[in-house]
């Protein structure tokens, strides 16, 4: 058992392709100016054909687990968050915890945008409660694969890369209690199109896209999640003064900046951006925006943020945590 766990190391893949919105515009009638003034995206990361969900996970698990400074073999709990793992058993998590040099319990979660704040929240329990020291949580996504190129609604949006985390034990709660929840009466507002049945027996077989009623999922964030964000600091004890960095999904950059508003952030936090030049990642969204932040010094060891992550399901999870 351990007082409390704590971010130990962040390790990221970005995906190697950059995909400016020209590339992207043409096919559904829209332009560079529409898609920077509604989401922010100017540019995103897609996969190329070597960088597969178990390529890019073991990429950023190795170097989490480098800046951790520990031995792959002293993680006893792997979980990866994912909804792009398309073999439904065995799980992503075994492999990469093998790729690692780890034989802990591993399995994958489906908690789509939200999947990696749920990891942090289960390993933080785990180590907490002593049935893991060193948690390996890895957020992994080729959303690119199941991107319909030719939808108004989603082809600008989503976009590849992994990022992953070491969480161990601390002294301190360095990962404060989690905020998480459902609204499955919105179970349809983003999904996948068809399940795996009805494409294979389809006279048409093909990929299983996303599909998504974007507008109504835009308010519902804005809305919901600043009631979470708030109801998070308070459980961790602490108030928007005592952040230093804002670390929401990276999903809208106009969501992130009403959720700033919403929650009163003081102009000094740092509020992560990273959807302009990545998209939105799903699962791996946050620890790649906060990887970003630590490389050019917007976030800094020690600093307080708020992760807050939410998406299909409709599903959300949000922690406060100290930077590692
Ligand atoms: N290019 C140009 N115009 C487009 C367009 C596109 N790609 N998509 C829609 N439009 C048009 C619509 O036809 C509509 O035109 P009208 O006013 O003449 O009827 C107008 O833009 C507004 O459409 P709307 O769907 O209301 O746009 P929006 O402001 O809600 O922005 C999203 C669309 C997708 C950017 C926004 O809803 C969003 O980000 N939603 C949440 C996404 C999200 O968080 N997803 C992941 C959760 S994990």
């Amino acid at each position: 058992m351990s007082a409390g766990a704590k971010l130990m190391g962040i390790g990221v893949h970005r995906a190697s392709r950059v995909v400016p919105n020209s590339e992207i515009v043409d096919r559904i009638n829209s332009t560079d100016e529409w898609i920077r003034t509604r989401s922010g995206i100017v540019e995103r990361r897609w996969a190329n054909d070597e960088e597969t969900v178990e390529f890019m996970a073991t990429n950023a698990a190795r170097e989490a687990i480098a800046k951790a400074g520990i031995d792959g073999s002293q993680i006893d709990l792997v979980i990866i968050a994912t909804v792009t793992h398309f073999l439904q058993t065995p799980s992503l998590a075994t492999k990469i915890a093998h790729a690692v040099g780890s034989t802990g319990a591993a399995f994958d979660i489906s908690a789509a945008c939200a999947g990696f704040c749920h990891g942090i929240a289960l390993a933080r329990d785990a180590i907490k409660g002593g049935t893991s020291t060193y948690a390996l949580v890895i957020g992994v996504e080729r959303l690119s694969d199941i991107t319909d190129t030719d939808d108004r609604g989603t082809a600008f949006i989503f976009a590849d890369g992994a990022g992953a985390a070491i969480v161990g034990p601390s002294e301190t709660d360095d990962i404060g209690p989690v905020v998480w929840g459902s609204d499955g009466g919105n179970y349809d507002l983003i999904r996948q199109k068809e399940d795996w049945m009805e494409l294979v027996t389809s006279d048409s077989p093909g990929i299983p896209h996303l599909v998504m009623d974007g507008n109504p999922v835009f308010r519902w964030a804005v809305f919901t999640m600043a009631k979470v964000a708030q109801e998070t600091l308070q459980k961790s004890g602490i108030n928007a003064d005592d952040l230093d960095v804002f670390l929401p999904h990276q999903a809208n950059l106009r969501i992130v900046d009403a959720l700033a508003r919403a929650v009163h952030l003081p102009e000094r936090v740092q509020v992560a951006d990273d959807i302009i030049h990545n998209g939105n990642t799903s699962a791996a969204s946050i620890p790649l925006a906060l990887h970003a932040m630590l490389a050019d010094g917007r976030a800094k060891s020690g600093d307080k943020a708020l992760m807050i992550a939410f998406g299909a399901g409709l599903s959300y999870a949000a922690q406060v945590v100290t930077v590692p």
